[in-house]
């Protein structure tokens, strides 16, 4: 096969325009359809998409002016919108069963496959569905995704995701790099067919991945950078793979936020591990480098063609930079345990199950699989809880099991009876879990009340019930 790394540049997605801007809020239109798109160099994809691009437009929010997104589904399938590190309310949060039906269908049963129990889809009168999002939280890299019962894994590897950032005034006083150097980058892994269509696989519910390695929809991509700093938002928005990003030559780079927003203070790293749904914003100076010089971003934790993720190509003369990266970034509250009222335990495992099918389980949360009527936490508003989260011994002992807790940010306290890793000590709402693990992390319950969901990030995982709901009272 010919080499297809380093030939396409790497694309970004267009920013979304809202409709209105008004009193209430920044009104935006999204329509979830099917395009072709073009993932290979002359080869037409047909993906699901949020207005015709993958990834879906990048949705640019201002702290303090709501987000209204009026989503309209002309797809032959049920969806569902969630914004990941979203602090919204319940009603816009995305519950699975919350779905948004299609514009023509005859038989809901029949869309919602074997099993499902028809009482519990709370679905929409017609096709759309409008959620709204306050935007009353910190400046962050947050992503949308589809996250319908069952079918999360398969809409989002179909092209149902996009970015959505967050910016505030805090940090728009600081110098950090900006406009043409401000840059996400979403980074996932997927497969073609013969004839180029999407496979999506998820291997008994193992977890869907890919041969190819995406950088906002384009293959092992380049990009011409400056002699300067860029900031890059860094997201896994893989399905089922963790990361571990490295430059090349064991370069360098600088991390200034993680999850939920900027760190208190810079971290210099080498090495970035990067479960699914975890995002890092990092700074690179391109500075010192040669014009022609080229730096391949790696892959750790990948073997083969997963090894590599990109490549950065230096060009032009030096510039003068105006950028700079502070050695405080901002001011962030620690959550202490002693305030907290209780701790909870959450195990991530399996249960065995009884069917014609490989492997012959369910993926479970202290032993239980998902119900959407069972609220398995129920932490009073404004209470600071203590949430551990173990991992079962079970097979397939080298899948990481990343937990994710919708509405609120946390603190890791420990990693296995240890500090946290240097790239996890800000606000997170997503934190790995590997085999033998366990993380306890720090949490206070406010912004809303009402039904939220804990879940591992493995999408497939997440769709073969490794979801637990939680309800703020
Ligand atoms: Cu990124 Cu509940 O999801
Ligand atoms: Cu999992």
């Amino acid at each position: 096969a010919p080499d297809i790394r380093f030939r396409r540049d790497l694309p970004i997605s267009p920013v979304l325009a809202p409709k209105k801007v008004d009193a209430s809020g920044a009104h935006y239109e999204i329509e979830q359809r099917e395009a072709k798109v073009s993932i290979l160099p002359g080869v037409e994809t047909t993906a699901w998409t949020y207005n015709g691009t993958f990834p879906g437009p990048t949705i640019r929010a201002k702290r303090g002016t709501p987000t209204i997104l009026r989503c309209t589904n002309n797809l032959d399938t049920l969806t569902v919108v969630h914004l990941h590190g979203g602090r919204v309310p319940s009603e816009s949060d995305g519950f699975p069963m919350d779905v948004i039906l299609p514009k023509n269908f005859d038989n809901l049963a029949a869309l919602c496959g074997p099993g499902t129990d028809l009482s519990k889809i709370q679905a929409t009168i017609g096709n759309t569905r409008t959620y709204i999002y306050p935007n009353d939280q910190r400046a962050a890299t947050l992503w949308y995704h589809d996250h319908c019962m069952g079918g999360a894994g398969r809409n989002t590897y179909m092209g149902l995701l996009g970015f959505y950032i967050l910016e505030d005034e805090e940090e728009a006083g600081l110098s950090l790099p900006r406009g043409a150097q401000d840059i996400p980058i979403m980074i996932a892994t997927r497969r073609l067919t013969r004839t180029g269509e999407l496979e999506y696989q998820h291997h008994g519910h193992l977890g869907a991945g890919g041969g190819m390695m995406l950088a906002n929809g384009a293959p092992w991509p380049r990009l011409a950078v400056e002699r300067r700093k860029y900031r890059f938002r860094l997201l896994n928005a893989d399905n089922s793979e963790p990361l571990e990003l490295a430059l090349e030559g064991d370069r360098p780079f600088v991390q200034i936020a993680t999850d939920g927003g900027l760190l208190d203070a810079p971290v210099t790293l080498t090495r970035l591990p990067l479960a699914m749904a975890e995002r890092v914003e990092i700074v690179v100076d391109f500075a010192t480098c040669r014009a022609g010089e080229t730096i391949i971003v790696r892959n750790l934790r990948g073997e083969g063609p997963l090894s590599e993720v990109m490549r950065f190509d230096v060009v032009g003369d030096s510039v003068r930079d105006e950028a700079t990266v502070p050695a405080r970034l901002s001011q962030i509250e620690r959550l202490r345990p002693e305030d907290a009222v209780r701790v909870r335990e959450f195990v991530f495992g399996a249960k065995p199950y009884f069917a014609l099918r490989f492997p012959p389980i369910y993926w479970t949360i202290n032993g239980n699989r998902f119900d959407p009527e069972r609220v398995d936490a129920a932490p009073k508003y404004g209470d600071i809880e203590i949430w551990r989260f173990i991992r079962q011994k079970t097979i397939f002992p080298t899948m990481c099991h990343p937990p994710h807790v919708h509405l609120v940010n946390f603190q890791v306290l420990e990693r296995d009876g240890k500090p946290p890793l240097p790239h996890e000590r800000g606000w997170k709402d997503t934190a790995a879990l590997e085999f033998d693990q366990s993380v306890t992390v720090i949490m206070r319950f406010d912004g809303y009340r009402g039904r939220y969901l804990l879940h591992c990030h493995n999408l497939e995982h997440e769709d073969h019930d490794m979801m637990a709901r939680f309800d703020v009272v």
